[in-house]
């Protein structure tokens, strides 16, 4: 290894799971099963991925924990909460993404994954009703009792560092208020003053997860930590803050087809794309204010990869205003597919003196299969970043997420192009493992 500043990652590392669901059991089978040599972590770019490191006669390809000191698997250890009280065997059982045979070899470590209460407010997701939920009076107090589940997890199971991931359901939209969100001391009174509108469970979690020295990582597109007072926080309590939602199917598949028509100079009318969607998760996001929260993640995507602005002649069409090119998305919940996801894209492209031209894109893909991977990267590479130093946004993870997270307040834009993300990437690994960030980002 070279001249790395980063510390090593000695001792276990807790990996703190907010949700039980498809996602979150996936990921911990996956990764038990991986362990006993019973499967490969497929998918997995802290698995497999080789990066460049040096130039000319110096060049040569390594892996992530060939450059930078990785968590190993053997060293994990999980913990979850949830609203339903189902241990992790049974979770994975009722998830239906894999097979009784891939699920039976690691029944007893699922087992002894038992959910903690949930902090939980029925208002944010309507269409759950589980009873394992945590009792309190104010915002405040559900934030204390996340700490104390915190801390005592970390001493009972001996873990050097912990890292909690959000992987449970998206929430109701939370619309950014200034007089809230903006400020660290506002979002604590705020929390005292138990203002349930303003503050969403999911952000006692990110409160209680860096006040404790835990990186948090927000899979939903939940706002939680898109917000100016926990930056503040993350700063304060200098951990890391990765968000938000999994880049899995359709938006993945969106990043890196855009920079094809962008790389030609072809120019864009319109992108519908759709979904049918069978599991829980596609059960909360039929209701309106939940997929509300989703379709802002989404959509974002496009903006930052084709730009009317920038290119007006190709992408300067289509909505009202006659501005932008059409971009529409869609969640339908179907309950015959579960988790297997069918997602159609259209999209209409334009070429040589305006002639239209149509890209039908119909992916079959398997949700959590898909975000399983992106979790364990999403845990090693924060828990990485913390180690060596680094806190506040982490913007190299932008790679894993649909809606990257980005400093608004400064007109910052996120990067949504695959490409780019996986350069940001490669340059933080090679920075945190001591040599040159040297490739550029355009
Ligand atoms: N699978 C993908 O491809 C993908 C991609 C992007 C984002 N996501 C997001 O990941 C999340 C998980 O997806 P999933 O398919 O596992 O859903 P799921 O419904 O199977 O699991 C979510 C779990 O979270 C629990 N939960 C809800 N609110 C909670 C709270 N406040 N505290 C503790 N537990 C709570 C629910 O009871 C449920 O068991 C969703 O928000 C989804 O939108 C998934």
């Amino acid at each position: 290894m070279n001249q790395s500043k980063t510390k090593p990652a000695e001792g276990k590392l807790g990996i703190m799971i907010v949700g039980n669901g498809a996602v979150a059991t996936t990921f911990m089978t996956g990764v038990f099963m991986a362990r006993k040599g019973l499967t490969k972590p497929v998918g997995s770019m802290t698995q497999y991925d080789k990066i460049r490191v040096g130039k000319g006669q110096d060049k040569k390809y390594l892996k992530y924990d060939e450059i930078v000191p990785l968590t190993q698997l053997k060293d994990i250890v999980f913990g979850c909460w949830d609203v339903y009280p189902q241990n992790a065997y049974q979770a994975a059982m009722y998830a239906e993404v894999l097979k009784e045979k891939d699920i039976e070899p690691v029944r007893d470590e699922l087992e002894q994954i038992c959910p903690m209460p949930a902090a939980f407010d029925k208002n944010y997701a309507k269409r759950l009703d589980g009873d394992n939920v945590k009792q309190c009076n104010t915002r405040w107090e559900m934030v204390e009792m996340l700490r104390e589940d915190i801390r005592r997890f970390k001493a009972e199971k001996e873990c050097a560092r912990i890292v909690v991931l959000w992987a449970a359901s998206t929430e109701i939209y939370v619309p950014i208020e200034k007089k809230v969100h903006y400020r660290l001391a506002d979002l604590e009174a705020a929390m005292k003053a138990n203002d349930r509108k303003h503050i969403a469970p999911s952000m006692c979690y990110a409160y209680a997860a860096l006040s404790e020295g835990a990186p948090f990582i927000m899979g939903a597109p939940n706002t939680t930590v898109d917000i100016p007072a926990m930056w503040e926080l993350a700063e304060k309590t200098h951990m890391p803050i990765a968000g938000k939602d999994f880049k899995t199917g359709q938006t993945l598949v969106k990043s890196g087809f855009a920079p094809i028509i962008g790389t030609r100079c072809l120019g864009l009318n319109g992108w519908f794309s759709t979904n049918i969607l069978g599991n829980r998760d596609g059960l909360v996001l039929d209701e309106p204010e939940n997929f509300r929260t989703k379709e802002v993640s989404k959509l974002s995507t496009l903006e930052t990869i084709l730009k009317p602005d920038v290119q007006p002649d190709l992408y300067g069409h289509g909505n009202d205003e006659d501005t932008q090119y059409f971009h529409k998305v869609r969640i339908n919940y179907y309950p015959p597919r579960n988790d297997n996801k069918e997602g159609w894209d259209n999209i209409d492209i334009f070429g040589w003196m305006g002639y239209p031209m149509q890209v039908k894109i119909n992916f079959l893909c398997r949700d959590s299969i898909l975000a399983a991977p992106l979790c364990l990267d999403l845990c090693l590479l924060s828990d990485l970043a913390a180690r060596a130093g680094q806190y506040g946004i982490q913007r190299f993870l932008s790679f894993f997420l649909k809606s990257p997270m980005h400093d608004y307040t400064q007109n910052e834009e996120a990067v949504n192009n695959l490409y780019q993300q996986y350069t940001m990437l490669k340059n933080a690994i090679r920075e945190m493992g001591g040599y040159e960030a040297d490739e550029e980002i355009d």
